[in-house]
């Protein structure tokens, strides 16, 4: 059977920009390191009236334009954010109430850089069952909010956004990898791994929020061993070789892991979505931010075969095939 249908893309920045130069002015950094190791040359930065469901919401509403539809038509949605706005109820609850979206169902979901690959899968899923007729899944995170800004390992890295997508669920008809819809993910996770990348914080530990604390070279190493093997998974099942994708739309966390990744799997440069230098890495958000991009600049057109992959703390990480 086919698998649930993107009938729309959006995505929301915060309003402020920062330059690395900028940031220079208060950490022991310079544009010239930061674009050298990283690709990253400015990120958005939210304000105070800026919070994770502002994004989304905005996101979201973007989304439904896109696609054309109303809100009051859709039955769930599950949001990816390691920055909620409160530690409970669920972000997706206030986005919820924010478009006006009556009944249907609205959780959260924690899975950090890779969580908008598992919000993808979590509404797949459901939409299969019948649950919902249609969907948004949303990246939205603050991150800026969770990070040690006197720490020039991690606070460069990172920016705020967010990026929305509609979905349908399968129209019950055959499907076949010609037919547009999700063809397949796949999922993983290593909890072992989770002192590589974690926030020293939170309700049941410090009863703080916390901060973002990395070995950045080590998650590098990880990261372009992981994604280059769930790429491969997903095109294994798909009986499908690197060549055929149209685009790969990766998690924007550093130039040089997109192009190891890109590079150990034979995929030519110009087929893979880059956004970090705009947006630094966003997180849960910047998958689906640098999806919309490339959809609203007219790259990814309907019909084309793309591959969506993220690895984040925990580990956790995964990949997603679409035919759009
Ligand atoms: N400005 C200037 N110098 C810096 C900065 C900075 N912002 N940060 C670190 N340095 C220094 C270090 O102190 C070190 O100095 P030393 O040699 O005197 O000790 C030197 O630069 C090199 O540091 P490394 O950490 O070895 O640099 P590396 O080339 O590995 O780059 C980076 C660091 C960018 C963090 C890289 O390891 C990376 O991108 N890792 C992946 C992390 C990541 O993307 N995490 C996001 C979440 S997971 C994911 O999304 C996949």
């Amino acid at each position: 059977m086919s698998g649930s249908r993107v009938l729309g893309t959006g995505s929301a920045l915060p309003r402020r920009v920062v330059t690395n130069a900028e940031l220079a002015e208060t950490v022991d950094t310079s544009d010239e390191w930061i674009v050298a190791r990283t690709g990253i040359r400015q990120r958005h930065i939210a304000s105070a009236d800026e919070t994770t469901s502002t994004l989304a919401t905005a996101a979201a509403r973007a989304a439904l334009a896109d696609a054309g539809v109303e809100a009051s038509s859709i039955g769930l949605i599950v949001l990816a954010t390691a920055t909620p706005d409160n530690t409970f109820p669920a972000t997706a609850t206030k986005v919820q109430a924010a478009l006006g979206c009556q009944g249907g169902v609205a959780f959260d979901v924690a899975a950090v850089c890779s969580g908008f690959l598992y919000a993808l899968a979590t509404a797949d899923s459901l939409l299969r069952t019948g649950m919902a007729k249609r969907a948004l899944v949303i990246g939205a995170e603050t991150f800026s909010r969770i990070l040690d800004w006197e720490d020039r390992t991690t606070c460069v890295l990172f920016g705020d956004g967010a990026g929305a997508v509609v979905l349908e669920a399968p129209s019950g008809e055959a499907g076949g990898k010609d037919a547009p819809g999700i063809l397949g993910t796949k999922l993983h996770a290593d909890g072992d791994q989770h002192d590589l990348l974690y926030v020293d914080g939170g309700p049941s530990t410090t009863q703080t929020v916390g901060h973002v604390r990395m070995r950045g070279p080590e998650v590098f190493r990880h990261a372009v061993v992981n994604l280059a093997d769930v790429l491969k998974e997903v095109l294994e099942d798909n009986g499908l070789t690197p060549d055929e994708l149209d685009w790969v739309v990766p998690h924007q966390a550093n130039a040089r892991i997109l192009d190891a990744t890109a590079r150990k799997l034979g995929i030519a440069p110009e087929k893979v979505v880059v956004t970090v230098q705009d947006h630094a890495n966003t997180s849960a958000a910047s998958v689906p931010l640098a999806l919309d991009v490339a959809r609203k600049d007219g790259r990814i057109k309907a019909g084309d075969l793309v591959m969506l992959e993220a690895m984040g703390g925990g580990f956790t990480w995964g990949a997603s095939l679409i035919r759009m």
